[in-house]
């Protein structure tokens, strides 16, 4: 991947650094430790990476086939803002996510597990320096009458603390290291989509943003399923700190807010009609479903080769399929010894009308007392028993409560 290094302004490389110093003064000792663990790879640096683009032209949209925005001004009415709407989310996640992996971090399963996290959190801290660059590089990122809208949304990214953060996924505490890791192979396996769509963007500065980001995020996917499998597999083995169980709850949790980070499954036109992704939002979510149903089968192929030592990958999957064709019990697997991926109605805040709120079980099914939809009192009591019992009763939790009741009294 070709790309050019640059910085920005001084005054906000200096409020980033002291941004990091506060949030995550642990970069020292990943920089201390890089060559003991990422031999080969350059060493971490806070820059902005600017790639090249496959071309200068607008690739979808209403603007294809026209010159790509250098200017934010080039970008009329709702555009702009949408524009700077995604940056801002965009960047609101890179930050978050380092608040909520620095929570466990001291409850990493290995070194090198702690380790792989510290690198992811400094690259997303990088991503976060992207996208002020993305907004820093350019002076008409200003509008009349609402002023600097760069350095508001800057200062505003800067103060923002967990709780705050734009997008649901980036509020939830971190309770135990099986957030890190399924965090890392769920949420951030969306921020891989977001950055693949994105690399059409018709504001060429973002489009020029995306490689080098892309190639960082890998790291963070590959490290989230290689700790994922190896927690599963000594889960079997009835080794570790965590339970199948406790693997499934954590899956629980994260993957119904993965699904929501795409926005509203029946949407997201605009986004491609102003040349910003190349892929609607029901399009892209449907793809990422696909691969993390691989993902949850190979931490299923492993887990059932510690049970059944010496069966090969295709034996594996083959009794996979069989436990979850039946739904019953084969060659003493239980299903519950497996991972399930849970329904895409499951627990969900946002999204279609049809099952937003509902009271849908894991497997998709809608649960009902005397004939009628469990009330919104037994739908949280049935999530206490799927959801990580320290995620019951916290700030995130209880904003769902709250919003799922005023959902209800709306309607
Ligand atoms: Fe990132
Ligand atoms: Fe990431």
């Amino acid at each position: 991947m070709t790309y050019t290094s640059t910085t920005i302004t001084q005054r906000y490389h200096d409020a980033i650094v002291d941004w990091q110093k506060k949030n995550f003064p642990e970069l020292d000792i990943l920089m201390k430790h890089w060559d003991d663990y990422f031999k080969g790879v350059p060493p971490f640096q806070l820059l902005a990476k600017v790639g090249e683009i496959k071309s200068d032209t607008v690739e979808v949209g209403q603007y294809q086939g026209r010159k790509r925005f250098e200017h934010a001004r080039e970008m009329v009415g709702n555009a702009f803002f949408s524009a700077r709407d995604i940056v801002r989310a965009q960047c609101s996640t890179e930050l978050g996510s380092i608040q909520q992996h620095r929570l466990t971090l001291d409850r990493a399963v290995s070194d090198r597990g702690k380790f792989a996290v510290l690198r992811i959190m400094a690259e997303e801290l990088r991503h976060a320096y992207q996208m002020f660059w993305v907004l820093d590089q350019d002076p008409t990122w200003k509008k009349p009458g609402l002023g600097d809208v760069a350095k508001q949304t800057i200062e505003e990214l800067l103060s923002m603390e967990l709780g705050g953060h734009v997008l649901d996924a980036f509020n939830i505490d971190f309770n135990d290291f099986l957030d890190n890791v399924t965090y890392a192979t769920v949420i951030d396996l969306v921020g891989k989509y977001q950055l693949e769509m994105q690399q059409v963007f018709s504001y060429a500065p973002m489009a020029r943003s995306m490689g080098p980001m892309l190639q960082e995020e890998a790291f963070h996917l590959g490290s989230g399923r290689k700790l994922l499998k190896e927690i599963g597999q000594m889960a079997a083995r009835g080794e570790g700190d965590y339970s199948i169980q406790d693997v499934q709850r954590a899956m629980n949790l994260w993957y119904p807010r993965g699904l929501e980070m795409f926005g509203n499954e029946h949407g997201g036109e605009t986004a491609v009609t102003f040349g910003f992704k190349d892929k609607t939002n029901g399009t892209a979510q449907s793809e990422y479903i696909e691969e993390v149903r691989g993902v949850v089968r190979n931490v299923n192929v492993g887990i059932v080769q510690e049970l059944l030592p010496g069966r090969s990958r295709e034996e594996a999957h083959a009794v996979i399929d069989a436990i979850e064709r039946g739904g019953d019990t084969k060659h003493g697997i239980k299903p519950e010894d497996l991972l399930l991926l849970p329904d895409t109605k499951f627990f969900r805040k946002r999204g279609p009308e049809e099952f937003v709120f509902g009271p849908y079980d894991v497997r998709g099914q809608l649960l009902s007392e005397h004939g009628k939809p469990l009330s919104p009192d037994g739908y949280l009591a049935y999530l206490s028993t799927v959801l990580p019992a320290r995620f019951i009763g916290s700030r995130e939790y209880n904003k769902y409560v709250d919003q799922m009741r005023e959902y209800y009294s709306s309607r």
